[in-house]
């Protein structure tokens, strides 16, 4: 069996890339044709760890090569993924122009059965959707109706963790629906996955209707699961509990496990926000209300501001003048992806408050940069007091506050001597709760964590801020590595 992959984003790559090393041909398709080259040259447009070594390899022994001309894509593969990008729309409804757009060209270029599998995350309904699609153009061309089948296999892999993810699923959930072509689907799929059934199966097999909502109840259930317990750590930093604490204590019940509970600064990324959003949106075209998750998104966006409001209590709500360090732009780390960051709206909130900014992210910087100009595209002025820094320390020169947004490990232990010796004033905002409160209390280090009682804090007293701060100016001028977007 050939395989095509329309969409060579994060999902389409890694798809592309581990089933090569499976051993099947693929083709990978995009309209992007810039992106194209860059893969035929052997680049990797996006980060993600180990996926450079396996496109490498795969590509060297020819199983896999990337085009944009799509008849040829559609003629290589008896499988056709499709994994284009479902964003959202303004009502928040995913946005299946992409996804219908292929299902079209399949339609136009179709010479023999093809099987088309839906990877991309999309709304119940959608499968049917793409069959009319295909069919449409199928009709148009007098062919028959019976040269294609669509199946539905959502993808479960995590950004970051991805080729582990995609090579050791946990499961794999494939939905086929009755028809005539209902026992090839289903064989071509097996087939397709057998080398992950062979211990044990790991497909669950479902009408194509399931399937595609088991994408959303997923990813809606993870949200959920953050959004409780950053509830939880709101509760915990007024009660004086640690969250940390309670963590531990209800992640030992086997009911609820320990994964999914770490209180922080929010969820970002380019699925957890879109899809909860897109659930809202379809239970509202049926009449139906999603409260709980609904919750879960308004939980979540003011969860983002709330490093930004606990400064300000601190600092008042102007903040010209401060010079704010931030570690950690990516919404996670081991991934570039800004989408739907946590960063973007608490950079863009401190500049607007008359902040400055020096941010360090060990990948994100350049993607960082492409996301602020978009969010700030009104006030371009503002990026003027941004700065992306080369090194960790670096970011913290002369800095009143240093906001932890991103759990890279480089964070995980920095030398807290020299951070204070850098700082203007030695205060961490810790979003994602890596640091040990009463140590850094201990090293006169003021300390806010999500959930880890706050009143550490309030050991610190901030004066007013200098007239003439010279850290500020020197910032611009006299650090020739530190990258200003002017
Ligand atoms: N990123 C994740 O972690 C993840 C995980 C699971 C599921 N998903 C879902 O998978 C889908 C893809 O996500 P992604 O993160 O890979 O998106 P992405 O934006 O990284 O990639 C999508 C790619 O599709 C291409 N594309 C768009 N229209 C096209 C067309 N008509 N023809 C050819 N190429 C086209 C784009 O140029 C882009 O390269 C989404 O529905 C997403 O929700 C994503």
């Amino acid at each position: 069996m050939r395989i095509t992959v329309m969409g060579s984003g994060y999902v389409g790559l890694v798809t592309g890339a581990c089933l090569s090393d499976l051993g099947f041909k693929v083709v990978c398709l995009d309209k992007d044709e810039q992106k194209i080259r860059a893969l035929q040259e052997g680049e990797v447009p996006i980060y993600e760890p180990g996926l450079k070594e396996v496109l490498h390899r795969n590509r060297a022994d020819g199983r896999i090569r990337f085009t944009s001309d799509a008849c040829e894509a559609i003629e290589h593969g008896d499988i056709i993924f499709i994994a284009v990008g479902t964003p959202p729309s303004e009502d928040g409804s995913a946005d299946l122009g992409h996804v219908l757009s292929v299902a079209s060209l399949v339609g136009r270029h179709l010479k023999s059965f093809k099987l088309v599998v839906n990877k991309s995350t999309v709304p119940v309904g959608t499968a049917d959707r793409v069959r009319s699609a295909i069919s449409h153009e199928l009709s148009h061309r007098g062919m028959s109706l019976d040269m294609f089948d669509v199946v539905s296999n959502p993808e479960f892999l995590k950004e970051g963790a991805a080729i582990d993810d995609f090579m050791r699923p946990d499961r794999i959930v494939v939905g086929v629906d009755d028809g005539v072509n209902q026992i090839k689907s289903q064989r071509m799929m097996g087939d397709l996955y057998a080398s992950f059934n062979r211990h044990h199966s790991r497909t669950v097999w479902m009408d194509v209707r399931s399937a595609e909502l088991t994408k959303y109840a997923a990813n809606a259930m993870l949200a959920t699961r953050i959004s409780f317990m950053n509830e939880m750590a709101n509760l915990a930093d007024v009660l004086g509990a640690d969250i940390d604490h309670v963590r531990r204590g209800i992640g030992a019940d086997s009911r609820i496990g320990h994964s999914f509970l770490y209180a922080g600064c929010g969820y970002g990324g380019s699925c957890f926000p879109k899809d909860t959003q897109a659930l809202v949106s379809t239970a509202k075209a049926h009449g139906q209300s999603m409260k709980l998750v609904s919750a879960t998104e308004q939980v979540n966006a003011q969860q983002k501001l709330l490093l930004v409001d606990r400064l300000m209590q601190r600092m008042g709500p102007d903040l010209t003048g401060r010079k704010i360090a931030v570690w950690g732009l990516s919404f996670k780390p081991n991934t570039d992806d800004m989408r739907e960051a946590t960063s973007r709206v608490v950079i863009r909130d401190l500049l607007m408050r008359g902040a400055r900014v020096s941010a360090y992210d060990p990948v994100a910087g350049d993607e960082a940069l492409r996301a602020l100009r978009i969010d700030c595209a009104d006030h371009l002025d503002w990026l003027d007091r941004f700065e992306l820094a080369s090194e960790d320390m670096q970011a913290l020169q002369g800095a009143d506050a240093l906001m932890v947004l991103t759990e890279w490990k480089i964070f995980h232990n920095p030398d807290f001597e020299v951070m204070k010796d850098l700082m203007r004033r030695p205060f961490i905002l810790d979003g994602r709760n890596l640091y040990n409160p009463e140590a850094l209390s201990e090293m006169g280090i003021a300390y806010q964590g999500v959930g880890r009682r706050n009143d550490l804090v309030q050991l610190l007293s901030f004066d007013a801020v200098p007239s003439s701060p010279p850290d500020l100016q020197d910032s611009h001028t006299s650090t020739p590595d530190m990258r200003v977007n002017a």
